[in-house]
């Protein structure tokens, strides 16, 4: 019979929601316990699972085989090293971390615990992602020319308001990157590769109460000398689908409104595939519940996979290095440890 593991929730706030109807979906593992300084948000955890204020108590009285972190950005690092000492697997929210020395620990996490710790950046599991990855990967396309990521996206002064860790800087590590388009500066180095160098720039467009970026741009130099452009903001009017393009020598790959689409040759333009649309909100990306599946699988010995620490870190480097260069003025090389 199947091991079905035994997971709890660290911070029931907004997104957690969508880890509870997750694990809910997924046969692997079933959610025994959450936690919130807030006693009001145990609502979130419907009837059965046992509730505490304390993520330590839930530790020491849950017999968990893996928690969900799902805190502000500050608190990733420090509670997940809590939770693998005391010998229980780790799922946590991106960014796995604020500081690079916050990176540096968790990608030491499993080796000296000996847990497994994975990070949710879920687009990784959409199948238009997938396949984008397979098709301008194969080399069947010709040479990758350029990467395009972009993102308009719409949070209101309130969404600071409600929970202003969002807004600081030393909590949260930055804003629309850190919190909104990190997956998708993660898509961007899936398909194009290590990266030599950055320029980009970071600014405060809108009138909101904080201290972090709600818009940022950057050119992204790859070492196989394809050019990225990224651009990422939380002041549009509305949630629009992100925009990922891929272009090879011989096509152009698109992901826009949940459809991968390919031109060949200047060709007519062809789906290739859409993205099942599943709980939560959909600008999410659906793919949370195909990642806690993926990662109960790997826990459990069957063939699974997961994002590690280290694969995670990258994303948060180019965020530091979009910092760097826009605090510079000028174009920033990736590096030793980049
Ligand atoms: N993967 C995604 O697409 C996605 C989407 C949204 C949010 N997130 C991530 O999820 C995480 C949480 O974001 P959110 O918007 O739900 O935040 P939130 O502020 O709505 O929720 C955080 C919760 O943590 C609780 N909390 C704070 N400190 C605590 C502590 N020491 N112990 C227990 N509980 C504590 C707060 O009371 C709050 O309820 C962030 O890392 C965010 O980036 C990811």
């Amino acid at each position: 019979m199947e091991t079905v593991r035994k997971v709890g929730i660290i911070g029931l706030g907004v997104v957690a929601d969508t880890h509870v109807k997750a694990v809910g979906a997924v046969d692997q593992c079933s959610l025994a316990a959450g936690c919130d300084l807030d006693p009001e948000r145990r609502a979130v955890l419907g009837v059965g699972p046992s509730f505490y204020t304390d993520y330590r108590e839930m530790l020491e009285c849950e017999q968990l085989d893996a928690v969900h972190i799902c805190l502000p950005h500050d608190l990733h690092q420090p509670v997940a090293e809590a939770c693998a000492a005391a010998g229980v697997n780790v799922l946590s929210e991106k960014p796995e971390a604020v500081t690079g020395e916050q990176l540096r620990r968790m990608e030491q996490l499993e080796d000296r615990y000996h847990v497994q710790v994975g990070i949710c950046l879920q687009n990784r599991y959409n199948e238009t992602t997938k396949q984008l990855l397979e098709m301008a990967g194969s080399g069947a396309y010709g040479r990758l020319k350029a990467v395009k990521g972009i993102v308009t996206w719409h949070r209101p002064a309130q969404y600071y308001e409600n929970a202003p860790w969002r807004g600081s800087f030393a909590r949260s590590g930055g804003g629309c990157m850190m919190n909104q388009s990190i997956h998708t500066l993660d898509l961007m180095q899936l398909i194009g590769g290590p990266i030599e160098a950055i320029h980009g720039t970071v600014s405060r467009w809108m009138d909101y109460p904080t201290e972090v970026e709600d818009t940022a741009g950057a050119r992204i130099c790859f070492a196989n000398g394809a050019e990225g452009i990224f651009f990422a903001t939380v002041g549009y009017g509305d949630n629009s689908s992100v925009e990922v393009e891929a272009v090879c020598e011989r096509a152009v790959f698109n992901i826009k409104n949940y459809r991968l689409t390919i031109r060949e040759n200047g060709g007519e333009e062809r789906l290739v595939c859409t993205d099942r649309r599943l709980n939560g909100k959909t600008y999410y990306g659906a793919g949370h519940e195909a990642l806690i599946r993926e990662f109960y699988r790997k826990l459990n010995g069957e063939a699974g996979s997961y994002v590690t620490c280290r694969e995670g870190a990258v994303s948060v480097r180019m965020i530091h290095k979009i910092y760097e260069s826009s605090l510079k003025h000028q174009k920033v090389q990736w590096g030793q440890g980049g």
